[in-house]
């Protein structure tokens, strides 16, 4: 089949409303991390942290996006996406956390979010991505503060307030299993706290700000979509033995039913507090009815597939697989088998691929990058959500991660998501082999509805 047959035969298992995208999130891409106003987060602390970043770097400049708006929201035009989903950054709106709003910093996202809809780009907007006030983190101890959920909460309303009126649609965390275990508990990401029984709480504040601020912005904004983005992996066994099968259950407990049960039934799982013992979380009355109020949208992060062990850390690759420059296993059929498990196994929001993509080794010759292997990463990913739609499940839309290759937490700049290439010597943008296929999918997509 010629490329253009095929291309327009995959849009065809699509919904002509299905929402096409890309993300990204502000502290990976702005820079200006001392401008306007904006105050410190625990990741601009965290950076400085002697080891604890791959390349010893930071989102000090970043891609500087915050200077290259314009240009940057010409890329999305280039690409044809419906849909632009990005994150707010809490301190530029609130840069000790708490108080007034910054003016500057609303300014910001005021651009951000006109420069979208002048394109005809609905905004998706997360509130937040991980860059905590870095004076919270200071005062309280940030997410192991139960106060830290209420001055979450006023932070969104303070945005819903202000923008809300020209949003698509709102999501409170971004991976919350992140900020709890890799920030709290392994210490790889900011804060850098390793202890489980505040990790453990920590995943309980961020749900509970997630209730609360659901609430604050549905009584300003009762007409806009609330929702929430969970990182979820299927979990399969290395073996078929009993402590495999049993250490399999465990880590589906942790990261896929802990945030799912809560969210969607109004409880933890029982195994998983049995597990926690002394150190799960404080729950205080009407905590769990907050937290599992109803979704309009439940966003999910997919990369790559768990292999649980007994005895030793979970592995994101099956030993001979096929693997991105993460380690991270491509494994498409797992995605399409997640969503029939969640589809399955809980009474569901409408669901949508809020992130999905790879990191290679990108080279640029003669002036371009021939990213074959994550076009056909994204080309099989994007099939998988098509099997799945065609499996019953109910899923809106599918963003690609990321826009530009951006600051990759930990792993510093040398791990290469984005659609375009960025040199950061020059910040100039080179658009991918992968960019001009995804952007081919998305205008014949288009085509189909109208
Ligand atoms: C996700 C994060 C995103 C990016 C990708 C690769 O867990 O939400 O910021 O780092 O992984």
């Amino acid at each position: 089949m010629s490329d253009a047959r095929s291309i327009e035969a995959l849009c065809r298992r699509f919904p002509p409303g299905f929402v096409w995208g890309v993300a990204s999130s502000s502290y990976q891409i702005e820079g200006a991390a001392a401008e306007d106003g904006k105050g410190p987060s625990i990741w601009d602390d965290f950076c400085k942290r002697p080891g604890v970043i791959a390349d010893g770097s930071s989102g000090a400049v970043a891609c500087d996006h915050y200077h290259r708006l314009d240009t940057d929201l010409d890329l999305l035009t280039e690409l044809a996406v419906d849909a632009y989903r990005f994150s707010i950054s809490w301190p530029r709106i609130q840069p000790t956390g708490a108080g007034a709003p910054n003016e500057s910093g609303l300014a910001f996202y005021e651009r951000l979010i006109d420069g979208l809809l002048r394109r005809n780009i609905k905004p998706y907007v997360t509130l937040y991505h991980w860059d905590l006030p870095a004076a919270l983190q200071h005062a309280q101890g940030g997410w192991a503060a139960r106060d830290t959920a209420h001055r979450f909460r006023d932070y969104a309303a303070i945005v819903a307030q202000r923008l809300g009126d020209r949003v698509a649609s709102f999501a409170t965390h971004n991976e919350p299993w992140v900020t709890a275990t890799l920030g709290h508990e392994l210490g790889l990401f900011a804060p850098g706290v390793r202890n489980r029984a505040i990790a453990a709480q920590v995943s309980h504040h961020c749900l509970l700000s997630h209730g609360l601020a659901a609430q604050a912005i549905r009584a300003v904004r009762p007409e806009t979509p609330v929702g929430i983005v969970l990182n979820l992996s299927p979990i399969t066994h290395a073996t078929q033995s009993g402590a495999d099968v049993a250490q399999a259950a465990l880590e589906d407990g942790l990261l896929v039913r802990w945030y799912m049960d809560a969210l969607l039934k109004g409880a933890y799982p029982a195994d998983v507090l049995g597990h926690l013992a002394a150190d799960a979380p404080r729950i205080e009355s009407g905590d769990m009815q907050l937290i599992a109020q109803p979704l309009d949208f439940l966003g999910v992060n997919y990369y790559y597939p768990t292999i649980a062990y007994a005895g030793k850390p979970a592995s994101p690759a099956t030993p001979g697989a096929p693997i991105t420059d993460m380690g991270w296993e491509v494994a498409p059929a797992s995605l399409t088998g997640l969503l029939a498990r969640l589809a399955r196994d809980y009474v569901l929001p409408p669901l949508m691929i809020t992130e999905n993509g790879a990191a290679y080794r990108d080279r640029v010759e003669n002036g371009r990058v021939e990213d074959k292997a994550r076009r056909e990463y994204l080309e099989s990913h994007v099939r998988a959500a098509a099997d799945a739609i065609e499996r019953g499940v109910d899923l809106r839309g599918y963003f690609v991660w990321s826009l530009l290759d951006n600051f990759e937490w930990a792993s510093g700049y040398d791990k290469r998501f984005g659609l375009y290439y960025v040199d950061y010597a020059t910040q100039a943008r080179i658009a991918k082999s992968s960019a001009t296929w995804y952007a081919r999918l998305m205008r014949a997509c288009r085509l189909r509805r109208s």
